[in-house]
């Protein structure tokens, strides 16, 4: 059985034998934690864009969206509190002239002490079998309880640096656990610094003055500064939302674990403006909608979970990740933000501009309360994709590769085969790809026998091939072979479009969130 980082590293290279994730500008080597989506990749991606946008649109008739520009005047992120705050702590090793982010050092040495727990109960399982209680031997055997407490105190210490930002602690946390550099093995450490992870650039020419900008480390300030263009021009009444899709830009540190998190990533985000006073009811009711989206997708009720923050940021008054179980554990997929007035009152204070709502019911004026939803379209990618890999073993001895994508999301969603490449079945099997094509994303194959053609397709996920044989050109019937099952069935021409549709259309899927 592959372990779990063996099975990461085969998805890895499985996204880019298959066209689906390629890292930027390869043939020079790469750019650090940046990648190109590939034919299949942008086919998944734009899919779960879309069903992201007509989730929050469609199904909502007080959401709208909008595409505001990247680049946004420099006052944004001071009012915003990017300029001062967005940072993290970094530490340099001075002989690999490494550099690394401190907190995930101490974090890694705390997953080291889980592991060598998690080590303990693996041995002691195969060590009694069926009669294993685990519970029972985390609570009392000897080794695990000192690894325990050891990790607790390591954690209450670290968490305390860090709520306080005390730079110092964190560095002497490093010393005292002798934190190694991965690359050099030593421990001649620099001290450690605020890093802001914003990107800038300069705008205009210098003679002009040039004006530094950054490139947005979120989508979502976008939302707040149109949010008086929008409600104005929208007529929208409280409480509406805000929905944008784009790009955003974070000079990571450690940019590791494939696109889970890179440098340039594209977020989905909504603003959905309140009344104050009414945030932890819209709070729940966008936790439970956020969290109905994912799992009608049919991944796996088991992988998600809620994480509720602790610590709040100081505007904040409620905070959860929603979390899905990666190869490497469970992981933040997307962020729900109880937000305050926050965002719009900080905007207000520095353009000097009055940004409030006229509540006619109340006949009064107020800054809306905003709840955020922000989910990386990157990480929702990597957990479709993790989830839907799979090695199987068929009899025979054969083994496949396949991708089990929910169908909506596949790339492909039909591929039309001549059974040969003679016979009038080449231009047969053009005649149908040709109008399946304004329905579905639809290809053509003909190279190879039709086992590995059936392979190719089950490794980009695509799930009908459609067989053109000789006994189509007289009963116009064509075989039909399905993905997951790999079973087959004639099906005729006239049937075809209805049963892919009713596999691949979004429709069913978004109207069982609404239920
Ligand atoms: N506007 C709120 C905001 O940006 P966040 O928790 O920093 O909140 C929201 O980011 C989501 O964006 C995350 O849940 C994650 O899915 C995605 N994300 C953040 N940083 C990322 C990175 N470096 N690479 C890929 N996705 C990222």
């Amino acid at each position: 059985m592959a372990t779990q980082e063996e099975t990461f590293k085969k998805i890895v290279a499985h996204c880019k034998e298959y066209g689906f994730v390629f890292p930027s500008s390869e043939i020079y080597d790469g750019l650090g934690a940046v990648y190109d989506y590939g034919q299949n990749g942008v086919e998944m991606k734009n899919n779960i864009k879309r069903y992201w946008w007509e989730a929050m649109t469609l199904l909502h008739e007080n959401v709208v969206g909008i595409d505001a520009a990247i680049f946004m005047h420099p006052t944004t992120w001071k009012a915003s509190g990017h300029v001062d705050a967005f940072n993290d702590p970094l530490i340099d090793n001075r002989d690999s002239k490494k550099r690394y982010r401190a907190d995930v050092l101490i974090e890694d040495q705390l997953g080291k002490i889980e592991e060598k727990i998690n080590k303990e109960v693996e041995k002691a399982r195969k060590r009694f079998g069926e009669s294993f209680d685990e519970a029972m031997f985390r609570q009392t055997n000897a080794r695990v309880l000192e690894h325990q407490e050891k990790w607790n105190a390591l954690h209450e210490r670290y968490s305390k640096a860090m709520n306080a930002m005390d730079l110092d602690e964190l560095k002497q946390i490093i010393l005292d656990e002798e934190i190694v550099c991965p690359i050099s093995g030593t421990r001649n450490w620099t001290d450690v610094r605020q890093f802001n992870l914003m990107f800038s650039t300069e705008m205009g020419s210098t003679a002009d003055g040039a004006m530094k900008i950054y490139l947005r480390p979120e989508t979502a300030q976008g939302i707040f500064v149109n949010y008086l263009n929008v409600q104005k021009t929208g007529r929208m009444k409280i409480p509406f939302g805000i929905a944008q899709i784009g790009k955003a830009f974070r000079n990571e540190i450690v940019a590791r674990q494939f696109v889970f998190r890179m440098r340039e990533f594209e977020q989905m985000e909504m603003q959905f403006f309140i009344k104050p006073g009414t945030e932890l009811e819209w709070f729940e009711h966008w936790k439970q909608f956020r969290l109905r989206w994912h799992k009608a997708l049919g991944l796996g009720d088991e992988k998600y979970r809620f994480h509720d923050h602790e610590k709040l940021a100081h505007y904040a008054n409620a905070a959860t990740d929603i979390e899905f179980l990666m190869p490497f554990g469970f992981k933040e997929v997307e962020g729900i933000h109880s937000r305050t007035n926050f965002d719009l009152s900080q905007h207000a204070k520095y353009s000097g501009k009055k940004i409030e709502y006229f509540d006619p019911e109340l006949n009064q004026s107020y800054t809306p309360y905003v709840i955020e939803t922000s989910i990386g379209v990157d990480r929702m990618f990597l957990s479709v994709m993790c989830s839907a890999y799979k090695e199987e073993q068929l009899e025979g001895g054969d083994s496949r590769v396949v991708l089990s994508l929910p169908p909506v999301l596949a790339p492909v969603k039909a591929c039309v085969m001549p059974l040969v490449r003679k016979d009038g079945l080449p231009e047969k099997a053009r005649e149908i790809m040709d109008d399946l094509k304004f329905d579905f994303h639809t290809t053509y194959d003909e190279k190879d026998s039709i086992g590995k053609r059936y392979r190719r397709q089950d490794a980009i996920g695509t799930p009908f091939c459609i067989t053109v044989d000789h006994d189509t050109l007289s009963d116009n019937c064509v075989t039909v072979r399905y993905r997951d099952t790999m079973e087959q069935d004639r099906v005729p021409l006239t049937e075809l479009k209805k049963m892919i549709a009713e596999a691949v259309d979004m429709k069913p899927l978004l109207r069982s969130l609404v239920k």
